[in-house]
């Protein structure tokens, strides 16, 4: 492996460190590797409010863990209410800025009392502990209200990103048997208007469940309210009390479930409790982000994604931070939206992810250059693996080789980040997410669960329970056992593979399993192709992915025709339309190619393997819409393997 380069935090941002320096952190490591139960016992007590302690720190029933176990607690009050006996009361907890350009500073006090608000609003509909919401909503305000004011009750939300079909969105809300759904009438973005209501209406249709639907008001557009079923949340909002205590729950009440892509067809809902979910978020706010009292902290994620949930809403404001919001697209108007916004607020924490960074880039350096980005301290990047140039240009050109980098590998399983540098303490590599934090125990192993030699490819594994950790699949505990704890027995299964050098750094190589990450949203093979043969034209599809400059990897789709159903011709923009359809634009494939017959296996199993050569090296050139005879190339290769 050859040598990277390694680059020291200065002694001025260590000095001012929560960790300063690499014998701390493995003092710290070493702490929570020996005595976990007081390690984590210690960090709950220090960062979280609990209305009761705690009979004992952790059980673990493989593969099912509690943390933090008969504690009472509640995250809505830990973000809240616990800052208003504090100087932070005025503090402003969201700065908001809408695509339009309009704004909006809510201080502790006032989000508390919004939150509130919006909790009898919910509760005079009749909700309470133990039910399920479903919030669809643009990021405004009124997301993390929604989400606090569900969590203040004991009601498991799920965030469901704006950028989801009404299929999609069907799906969830009849997998979780939602009561309610949040929405609002639309959001911005890139000047347009995006219609939620619309979406959802179309969605609902078909969800007996639901039997209230709170809208809330965004862009002013007409949008049609189903009498019985919908309210508007400024009416709802005017009649309750500004007063409402938040519930006293158990530490392992559900907090949220979060649908992502797994490896068949079916979106998984990962389940995530409250109090360990809590401990470790606010502390990696502080080892990870070293978050101090006068920051001005953002994170230009959506807060549909599990990035959004953790260190949008729940880790900065549980730990009394200032959190900007922004509505809409990084470059829109111009290139430099995403520049203007650190230097109108004064970021200091800028973390995004590197499809973000590399569009940047493509824009051009006059852009970021064209601001005051002195403000900055410290830069993250989080969603899939940093190609080490986009990672220098971060650090020279917003950075200004000033700011350390953060490069967070987590998962929506994981709940909060797990490998990361802490940036005071230890030096960065480009291109690796550096040491697993402390608590994590990670491993690079074979497929028996043997850990591989420094420098060897293999699986990324946790073998130790952690309190973020997602506690289950909704409704599926089966699957959640077998897919990530049987596989290596004990161990949590990543689906990433990696491998660690000589220092012992870890370097993220990307999924092993069918899960491709686009523009760092994950997206399943199986799910995108059961999408496309849901259309009446479509015989068969296998979809893999390749290589893209900008987005990481981008979908290639082959797709075989019923008889009859043309030549193709003009099939390809209504089959990407359609992915958009059945599952939302972000997931439609950048070419389709319709072939005569998919590359199969004596067996019949789709060779895979062999379409990601083609589109990785081209080595089947042709026009995109041209019918490719890949049965030949099929033969040509079991002949291959049979006679090796
Ligand atoms: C990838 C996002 C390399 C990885 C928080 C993982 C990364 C998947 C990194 C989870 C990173 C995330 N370096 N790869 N720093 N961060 N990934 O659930 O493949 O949307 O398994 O969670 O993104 O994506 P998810």
């Amino acid at each position: 492996m050859k040598a990277s380069k390694r680059y020291h935090p200065s002694r001025e941002f260590s000095q001012k460190a929560h960790v300063r320096s690499m014998g701390a952190y493995r003092k710290l490591y070493q702490q929570a590797l020996d005595t976990p139960e007081e390690f984590w016992g210690a960090q709950a007590e220090r960062e979280i409010h609990w209305f009761q302690k705690w009979s004992h720190v952790f059980e673990w029933n493989p593969p099912f863990a509690k943390w933090f176990v008969g504690a009472k607690t509640n995250i809505s009050y830990n973000c809240l209410d616990r800052h208003l006996s504090t100087w932070r009361k005025n503090r402003a907890a969201i700065i908001w800025e809408g695509e339009p350009g309009d704004q909006q500073v809510l201080t502790y006090q006032e989000l508390h009392r919004r939150v509130c608000r919006f909790a009898n609003v919910l509760k005079g509909l009749g909700l309470k502990a133990g039910d399920t919401s479903i919030i669809y909503m643009p990021m405004i305000p009124a997301l993390p209200i929604a989400m606090l004011a569900c969590a203040r009750l004991g009601i498991a939300h799920s965030v469901v990103f704006g950028g989801f079909s009404a299929e999609a969105l069907k799906t969830r809300i009849q997998d979780l048997e939602a009561k309610v759904v949040i929405t609002a009438d639309g959001g911005w973005r890139r000047g347009r208007e995006i219609h939620l209501k619309a979406t959802a209406d179309e969605a609902l249709a078909d969800c007996p469940t639901v039997k209230d639907v709170v809208v809330c008001r965004r862009t002013g557009h007409e949008v049609a309210m189903h009498a019985g079923r919908d309210h508007w949340w400024h009416e709802l909002e005017q009649s309750v009390s500004e007063v409402c205590e938040a519930e006293v729950l158990d530490s392992e009440t559900p907090l949220f479930v979060l649908y992502t892509s797994g490896t068949t067809g079916k979106p998984k809902g990962i389940v995530h409790t409250t109090g360990g979910y809590m401990v470790e978020v606010a502390c990696t706010m502080k080892w990870v982000f070293d978050l101090r009292e006068e920051d001005t902290y953002w994170c230009a994620a959506d807060i549909g994604w599990v990035t959004g949930h953790s260190y949008i809403v729940y880790g900065p404001l549980m730990e009394g931070a200032t959190t900007v919001i922004y509505e809409g697209a990084p470059d829109y108007p111009q290139p430099d939206r995403i520049w203007r916004i650190i230097e109108k607020y004064k970021v200091n924490i800028l973390y995004t992810s590197p499809t973000a960074i590399r569009a940047f880039i493509k824009n051009g350096e006059q852009w970021p250059r064209k601001h005051d980005l002195s403000s900055l301290r410290l830069l993250g990047s989080v969603g899939e693996p940093i190609n080490p140039a986009a990672w220098e240009w971060y650090h020279k050109v917003i950075g200004h080789e000033r700011c350390p980098i953060v490069d967070t590998w987590w998962q929506t399983e994981t709940g909060s980040i797990m490998i990361s540098p802490m940036p005071g303490a230890i030096p960065t590599k480009p291109g690796s997410a550096t040491v697993p934090l402390p608590g994590i125990v990670a491993d690079v192993v074979d497929l028996d669960g043997n850990t591989v030699e420094p420098g060897k490819e293999g699986f990324l594994i946790i073998r130790r329970a952690w309190p973020a950790m997602f506690r289950t699949l909704y409704r599926d505990p089966q699957r959640y056992g077998d897919q990530y704890w049987r596989r290596i027995p004990g161990n949590y299964l990543t689906g990433d593979a990696a491998r660690r050098d000589k220092d012992g750094y870890f370097w993220i190589l990307g999924r092993v399993d069918d899960v491709m990450n686009v523009s760092g949203h994950r997206l399943s093979t199986m799910e995108l192709e059961s999408a496309l043969v849901r259309h009446p034209a479509v015989a068969e599809a296998a979809v893999v992915a390749r290589p893209h400059e900008i987005t990481g990897q981008a979908v290639v789709a082959f797709v075989t025709l019923k008889h009859g159903g043309g030549d193709g011709k003009d099939l390809v923009e209504e089959l990407r339309s359609w992915v958009g359809h059945e599952i939302g634009s972000f997931a439609k494939p950048e070419q389709i190619r319709f072939v005569e017959s998919l590359p199969k296996t004596r067996s019949g199993k789709i060779m895979r393997r062999l379409l990601r050569e083609i589109v990785t090296t081209d080595k089947v050139a042709g026009d995109i819409t041209t019918l490719e005879d890949l049965s030949v190339i099929s033969r040509l290769s079991s002949q291959q393997e049979e006679e090796s």
